[in-house]
């Protein structure tokens, strides 16, 4: 007897690789990185290292660290070919589209299929912070301002968008995030730069496949599209209503909801601890989005937490992305800077036993059929 084909859309439920490098607990809500949880990564390790962790599924020593870092600074440096493009399209196309042209022009010339570029990987994680604030920067202005090698990741990023050292707080804020983003199994996005990298394409373009898969706001695009969601609401008194309307509708509530989290997203704990120590210090506007944000927690929850539905991380980062100053249309590329960690270990991992991604459809459409030329066809 012929077995029925099972269709699985959206590869819901279906396992494509092995990997090493993080497990997502989502019964009891934690999230791990090469077995570490990500809150105590998040409380004691830097994201620099995280990258190493990332790549070597291992922290380092200090040793190896002090020689990680060496890597990492000076990959950070911009080429004139870099700063050119960033000046010629910072004003034109938005800033995901610009860091995937970039990320493509630094693999020109180059071949993929290496599993063990690590310099190559740790280059790809550099030039996407440096081409991050080079873009915004330009964007709003500025010009280039080349890295520091005694700052870390986190405080060039900052630095090289304002051309000032930041404090210690707004560091450390971006530093939290970067590492609460650089890794979390197979989306879209990590899909889309497996697929490409399957083929031996170079890792750089394998990259800005994941970019651009970042883009909608289903998956990195979250972020953006929550923000913009808060303010258009306008005020916690509205939110009730809002959120009835939005259901009835049949709506998404940006924010709500995960493929793999059926309960509270733990990222979006660590984020709301991280926002509770700066209660003191927020704007007006940021002050307003977070007391937005909270009523929409409350009442999207009412109604959707007995359908497995709860908040997820992109409902909380918006505050303290705006509360460190990035652009309200930053977000998503800032998501893929961090992320481009999480990409770089999945490809060198999957190289080591590369094998072309390509599923199957059912086909559901006209069987073979007779060609009439065009002159004798009638309609229907
Ligand atoms: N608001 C209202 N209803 C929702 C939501 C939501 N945020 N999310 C899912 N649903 C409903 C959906 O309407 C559908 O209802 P019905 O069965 O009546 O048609 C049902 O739940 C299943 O939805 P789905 O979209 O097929 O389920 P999924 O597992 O593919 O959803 C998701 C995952 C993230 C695409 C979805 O929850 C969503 O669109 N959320 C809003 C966008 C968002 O916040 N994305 C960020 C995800 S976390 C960060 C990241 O990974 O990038």
């Amino acid at each position: 007897m012929v077995q029925p084909i099972s269709v699985f859309k959206g590869l819901e439920g279906v396992y494509v690789t092995e990997s090493a490098l993080s497990l997502i607990d989502s019964e009891n809500g934690v999230l791990y990185y090469a077995g570490y949880d990500v809150k105590e990564l998040v409380e004691r390790s830097s994201f620099e290292e995280v990258v190493f962790l990332m790549l070597h599924q291992r922290l380092p020593t200090s040793s190896e660290f002090t020689e990680f870092l060496k890597l990492l600074r000076r990959s950070q440096e911009l080429e004139p070919i870099h700063i050119e493009t960033i000046r010629k399209y910072a004003g034109v196309t938005d800033i995901l589209s610009l860091l995937a042209m970039l990320i493509v022009l630094e693999g020109r010339g180059k071949i993929g299929g290496n599993s063990n570029d690590f310099n190559a990987a740790v280059n790809a994680v550099a030039k996407m912070g440096s081409f991050f604030s080079t873009i915004i920067r330009v964007r709003y202005g500025g010009d280039y301002i080349p890295p520091r090698r005694d700052l870390s990741f986190p405080e060039n990023l900052l630095y090289m968008m304002n051309g000032e050292v930041p404090s210690r707080e707004h560091a450390d804020v971006l530093d939290d995030l970067l590492i609460l983003h650089a890794e979390h199994g197979i989306p879209a996005s990590t899909f889309a730069s497996l697929v490409a990298a399957s083929t031996l394409s170079d890792l750089y373009s394998s990259i800005a496949a994941g970019i651009l898969a970042l883009k909608g706001p289903l998956h990195g695009g979250a972020s953006e599209a929550s923000y913009a969601q808060a303010l258009s609401i306008g005020s916690v008194e509205k939110v009730p209503e809002w959120v009835q309307l939005t259901l009835s509708e049949k709506k998404k509530i940006m924010g709500f909801g995960h493929r793999v989290y059926k309960i509270y997203d733990p990222r979006a704990t660590i984020v709301k601890n991280i926002i509770a120590r700066f209660m003191g210090s927020m704007n007006s506007e940021v002050k307003k989005v977070y007391e937005i944000t909270r009523a929409l927690e409350e009442y999207g929850e009412k109604y959707l937490a007995s359908r497995g539905i709860y908040p997820n991380v992109d409902l909380w980062t918006p505050i303290l992305y705006r509360m460190i100053g990035l652009p309200a249309d930053s977000f998503t590329a800032l998501f893929a800077v961090s992320r481009t960690a999480g990409w770089v270990a999945h490809i060198l991992e999957y190289w080591r036993e590369n094998k072309l991604i390509r599923p199957l459809h059912l086909y559901v459409g006209e069987r073979p059929r007779k060609y009439i030329p065009l002159e004798l066809r009638t309609g229907s």
